[in-house]
């Protein structure tokens, strides 16, 4: 367990990181709701493991061929992609078959590709990696090593299910929050926070973390929901925000630079600042609840159902020194 963090640069605290995997570990192969992850990735050892020919091409992550698997085979991998449902990152096609999951993950990456800083041999983390989609677009770009943590287990068990097939020493996902950053010191080349820092409840100690876990020339790209609206404010839902029950702070732009600046960042510059719309975020056939269009008010599109101010997406990158 966490042998490949051994050799890394830095201080990490891998006894305590291994205590608090071994319990989220084991609370994953007993829990049997929502779903039992544990037998249905054990069922995965009918098929021969990978690495299967892996790319991404048009923002598709593309794990395996389907000339690599039988008819039948294909059939069985879809069914039991189907079972870890809802896919709420993507797109990937397994063997061929397309899973479109619930966001366009692509259409961000696309957004934040010129501005991106080297990856080739950094070691890279990504906080709230969801099933890694970001992580297999990040291997493209040869790192050391890119590390997803989410804390999450259908996340977790969606990330086995295509490692498998992928089995790519580069990157690795384990089942961590953001909290657990407090056990790395001066580990990562790049930190990717995306997505993430308005789902728990103290953002500036999440930038400390990850501030103290950044090498003296680490980079941190930070991407957040964000509201238009006066400047150096933050809105803190009553209740739910777009129907989210764990959203905490959501920020104007300028606030998000006053969080990095106070956070002890400098040279803050913008990577982009675009209101999300359905074209990114959607109900697809791998992800049928509910989806942004029935979090906005049908009759003003510029407001949450709750009358808050609708969500944009903004992304910053800045550096430690
Ligand atoms: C909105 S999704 C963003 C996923 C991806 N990073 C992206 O940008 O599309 C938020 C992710 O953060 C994860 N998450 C929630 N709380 C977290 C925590 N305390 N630490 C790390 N990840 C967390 C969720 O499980 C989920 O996968």
């Amino acid at each position: 367990m966490l042998r490949y963090l051994e050799n890394l640069p830095g201080k990490i605290n891998i006894p305590a990181l291994k205590d608090i995997l071994r319990q989220r570990l084991e609370a994953f192969d007993q829990r049997i709701v929502p779903a039992p992850y544990r037998p249905l990735l054990e069922r995965l050892s009918s098929f021969v493991p990978g690495p299967y020919p892996c790319n991404v091409s048009d923002g598709v992550v593309n794990i395996g061929l389907s000339k690599n698997l039988s008819e039948s085979e294909q059939k069985k991998c879809i069914e039991m992609a189907r079972t870890l449902s809802p896919w709420r990152k993507g797109p990937f096609t397994l063997f061929g078959q397309r899973i479109d999951a619930e966001w366009r993950s692509d259409l961000k990456w696309e957004r934040l590709r010129p501005f991106l800083p080297g990856l080739k041999d950094s070691v890279v983390l990504d906080i709230g990696c969801n099933n890694g989609h970001y992580l297999f677009q990040m291997a493209e770009h040869h790192p050391r090593l890119a590390l997803g943590i989410d804390p999450v287990d259908q996340y977790y068990a969606q990330y086995q299910f295509l490692q498998y097939f992928k089995a790519n020493p580069l990157t690795q996902m384990e089942l961590l929050g953001v909290d657990e950053l407090q056990f790395f010191r001066q580990v990562f080349d790049v930190v990717f926070s995306m997505g993430v820092i308005y789902h728990h409840p103290h953002p500036m100690l999440q930038l400390e973390y990850i501030h103290k876990s950044l090498k003296a020339s680490g980079k941190l790209i930070l991407e957040t929901m964000t509201i238009p609206g006066p400047a150096d404010y933050c809105l803190f839902p009553k209740d739910r925000y777009a129907q989210m029950r764990n959203v905490w702070f959501v920020p104007t732009k300028e606030a998000v630079i006053s969080w990095l600046d106070r956070s002890g960042f400098k040279d803050i510059k913008p990577i982009f600042d675009v209101k999300l719309t359905p074209e990114e975020q959607r109900v697809t056939e791998w992800s049928t609840f509910r989806s942004l269009s029935d979090y906005l008010d049908p009759s003003n599109p510029e407001l949450t159902v709750e009358g808050y101010p609708a969500p944009w997406r903004t992304a910053f990158i800045a550096s430690l020194a």
